[in-house]
């Protein structure tokens, strides 16, 4: 796991004042670690009958999409509000710095589909607790939530297990 740990890098004070953001670009530009995070993060999920991956834009697409390929599964992209063509479903949310509003396209997973929540990182659960209520709403069965980083002291992984939705991490900032 310290490939993994010393592969992100911090930037104080971005994008305010006080936050410690944890960049994976730096992960995600390194061969070895971007490929151990891939094997880290689907190995948990290994026997879960995963159908979809859905991964959160921005940084939970390039995870996620790597994600679904490992798996062998289709890709459901959980969007910024205003991106999807088609008809959607959305969900306002609170940010760790901010407000938000996430859509799917309605027909994104299928009413049987069991899926894998990616995305980068999981601060306060505001931005999963959104994604999981827009698949639930879409019929899907959410079976967990996959981040590489989590900062347990925003309690966001508490509050999407208080969902009755494990949550797996390979990172912990405290
Ligand atoms: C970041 C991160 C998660 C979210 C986590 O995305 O990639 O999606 O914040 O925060 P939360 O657990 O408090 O909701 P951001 O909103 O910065 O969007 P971006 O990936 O498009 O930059
Ligand atoms: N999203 C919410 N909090 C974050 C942080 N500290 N670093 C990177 N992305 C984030």
């Amino acid at each position: 796991m310290d490939l993994i740990r010393d592969a992100i890098r911090t930037i104080p004070d971005y994008p305010k004042p006080g936050i410690q953001f944890r960049d994976v670009t730096t992960l995600l530009k390194d061969a070895r670690a971007f490929r151990a995070a891939i094997d880290l993060l689907v190995q948990p999920w290994a026997g879960a009958k995963i159908d979809k991956v859905a991964g959160i834009e921005a940084r939970g697409f390039i995870l996620g999409g790597a994600v679904a390929h490992q798996l062998s599964v289709g890709f459901a992209p959980v969007r910024k509000q205003g991106k999807l063509p088609h008809r959607t479903l959305i969900e306002e949310y609170e940010l760790e710095y901010g407000s938000d509003a996430i859509e799917i396209h309605v027909d994104a997973v299928e009413e049987t589909d069991r899926v894998l929540l990616v995305d980068d990182l999981i601060a306060t659960g505001g931005t999963a607790e959104a994604a999981i209520n827009l698949l639930r709403r879409a019929g899907a069965d959410v079976v967990g939530a996959a981040f590489v980083i989590d900062l347990p002291d925003l309690g966001g992984a508490k509050r999407i297990e208080a969902m009755g939705v494990p949550v797996a991490s390979l990172v912990h900032y405290e």
